[in-house]
């Protein structure tokens, strides 16, 4: 099997650029952000406070995520539930961040992204899948992009959905968010030493997605 890990920061453009590859190549996408964000959503809705260790690793382990693909398209499930239509708002963006830096958050997931990766050509996209996940992956790669131009695709895109917001606020919230994701103890967002880096700040989709496929073909 091919495993490709993808890791950044927030906004990079990761998922974009790794759904259109993974489409060219005949790959599984696997998004694991969305499987941590359908964990904060369970939270959320349980009514559990980000700072309630316990509790939060209590309803973490208690929920069952596993995902399914429809159309090409990753779909994330709670309980058997869908919760694609939930898992995107500002809220539980920040929740899974706050719970992503407990053990036993993380463990959950671990064992279920490696048995994914086993089975098929994945490319996989999260913080601390080159570092932790997939540390034999074939091609790790690190996609970053300057926090301004990060938070004016957010910005775009929350606009384009009619959502009400502040480019300012938005490029605050981007920077809160990957201090607290590189600064965990527990499988930081970092650069494996072997990942090639891809800086998409001046790069079209088109040309990332192209760098991508170019670094499969070549391992
Ligand atoms: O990629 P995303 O925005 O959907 O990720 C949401 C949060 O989930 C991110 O701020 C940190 C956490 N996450 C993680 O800790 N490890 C991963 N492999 C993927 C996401």
């Amino acid at each position: 099997m091919k495993n490709i890990a993808i890791d950044g920061p927030a906004g990079a453009g990761k998922s974009t650029i790794a759904k259109l590859a993974a489409k060219e190549l005949g790959f599984i996408y696997v998004d694991t952000g969305s499987m941590y964000r359908a964990m904060a959503l369970a939270c959320i809705r349980q009514g559990v406070k980000p700072e309630e260790e316990e509790k939060v690793t209590k309803v973490c382990q208690s929920v069952q995520v596993s995902i399914e693909y429809k159309d090409g398209q990753q779909i994330v499930l709670l309980n058997g539930e869908n919760v694609n239509p939930y898992i995107r708002t500002e809220e539980v963006g920040k929740m899974t961040s706050a719970i992503a830096v407990y053990q036993g958050v993380r463990e959950k997931l671990l064992e279920l992204q490696r048995d994914l990766a086993k089975k098929a050509d994945v490319i996989m996209d999260g913080r601390d899948i080159g570092t932790c996940v997939l540390p034999d992956a074939d091609v790790k790669i690190f996609m970053t992009a300057s926090s301004v131009t990060r938070a004016r695709r957010r910005y775009t895109e929350l606009k384009e959905k009619g959502i009400e917001c502040n480019i300012e606020d938005i490029e605050k919230d981007i920077i809160e968010r990957d201090e607290r994701d590189s600064n965990r103890k527990i499988a930081p967002l970092r650069q494996a030493e072997d990942a090639i880096v891809i800086d998409s700040s001046n790069m079209s989709v088109e040309e990332s997605v192209a760098a991508v496929i170019k670094l499969v073909k070549g391992a």
